[in-house]
């Protein structure tokens, strides 16, 4: 084993905890251009990253970029919690007697994180989109309007759920409806029960597990490259920098998942743009009506968003502030 001293759970919270919120602090804005650029079909609204983050704040305000923000913030701390602790929970339920462990077992363990976390994440990921979503689709509507009136409205169509939320069409993009976390909760749950709070949950494993299976070891291994002996932690810097590089890595190679999971889990679509009836579909009408290129779309973006956090986290957890925090109230 790596780490001979074993940390506490409620440490391994805070550090969870603490890295959730600086992360999602920092990145969250271009978590926002991912979801939008993901979700753009024909008409594009935005032409790339900065595009999105740029008319974004200009026709939603400075925290335009961050609607959502709050469901990251208020369920990071479960989440991280659960995947660091599940990752560490399995390396040790498949560990041998003290010894390293095989680059398979590694996977395995990352793949029973990925799982336990996706409990969490899933519905998360499904109320985050609908608010990041939200600012594109009226400019949207705004500019299709603008193009063709008459055949944008008689195409217009109202996707599954959300019954009384018609797409909403408006002069001003600036004063599109604005829906709240719990609302959109509340109504999934109503109309749907737990089904449709978990819209998506097949393609967010599809992307989570993977994920966790390239990230984990790739992470321990490019990690032990700084470590003197197997005694010794790596740097800090090593550690931050085997977090951005296995992170980012991960989160490229998934991006075709992930994709599909913004697609599937997005309620309300722009006038013309495709619905889809699960993955298979999703993938089939993707390919299809606009290439295979569509698959890699918001792959800068992916990485920019993971390889910080994960850098964060992996920054956090090794500093050990949750360890001072606990020894501090001892
Ligand atoms: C918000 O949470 C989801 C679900 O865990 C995650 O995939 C996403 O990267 C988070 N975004 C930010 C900016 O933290």
């Amino acid at each position: 084993m790596r780490d001979k001293k074993k940390i506490s759970l409620p440490a391994k919270l805070i550090n969870g905890g603490i890295a959730g919120l600086v992360g999602v602090t920092c990145v969250f804005p271009i978590d926002l251009a991912k979801t939008r650029l993901q979700n753009q079909q024909g008409q594009a609204v935005y032409t790339g990253m900065r595009d999105c983050l740029v008319k974004t704040i200009r026709s939603e305000g400075f925290f335009g970029v961050y609607r959502g923000a709050a469901v990251n913030l208020t369920l990071v701390t479960p989440e991280k919690a659960i995947k660091l602790a599940a990752n560490d929970f399995f390396r040790q339920l498949l560990s041998q007697d003290g010894k390293e462990l095989s680059l398979v077992r590694e996977m395995l363990a990352g793949c029973g994180a990925g799982t336990c976390q996706v409990v969490v994440t899933s519905p998360m990921e499904m109320l985050k989109i609908q608010l990041q979503d939200a600012g594109r689709l009226a400019a949207h509507q705004q500019k299709a309007l603008g193009q063709d009136r008459l055949s944008a409205v008689a195409a217009s169509h109202s996707p599954p759920g959300l019954h009384h939320r018609q797409p909403y069409v408006s002069e001003s993009a600036t004063a599109y409806q604005r829906p709240s976390a719990t609302a959109i909760a509340r109504d999934l749950l109503r109309t749907q029960g737990l089904a449709g709070l978990y819209k998506g949950l097949g393609a967010t494993l599809l992307r989570d597990v993977p994920f966790s299976v390239i990230y984990f070891p790739l992470f321990a291994n490019i990690n032990k490259l700084g470590q003197e002996n197997l005694e010794e932690k790596a740097s800090f810097l090593h550690s931050f920098v085997s977090g951005c590089v296995a992170g980012s890595v991960a989160a490229v190679a998934v991006t075709p998942l992930d994709v599909l999971k913004t697609r599937i889990q997005t309620l309300k679509k722009g006038l013309g743009e495709d619905t889809y009836n699960g993955i298979i579909d999703c993938a089939r009408k993707v390919w299809i009506h606009e290439g295979p290129i569509a698959f890699m779309k918001g792959a800068t973006c992916r990485a920019l968003v993971i390889a910080p956090l994960f850098g964060i986290a992996q920054g956090v957890y090794f500093i050990g502030i949750g360890e001072y925090v606990m020894d501090f109230f001892k």
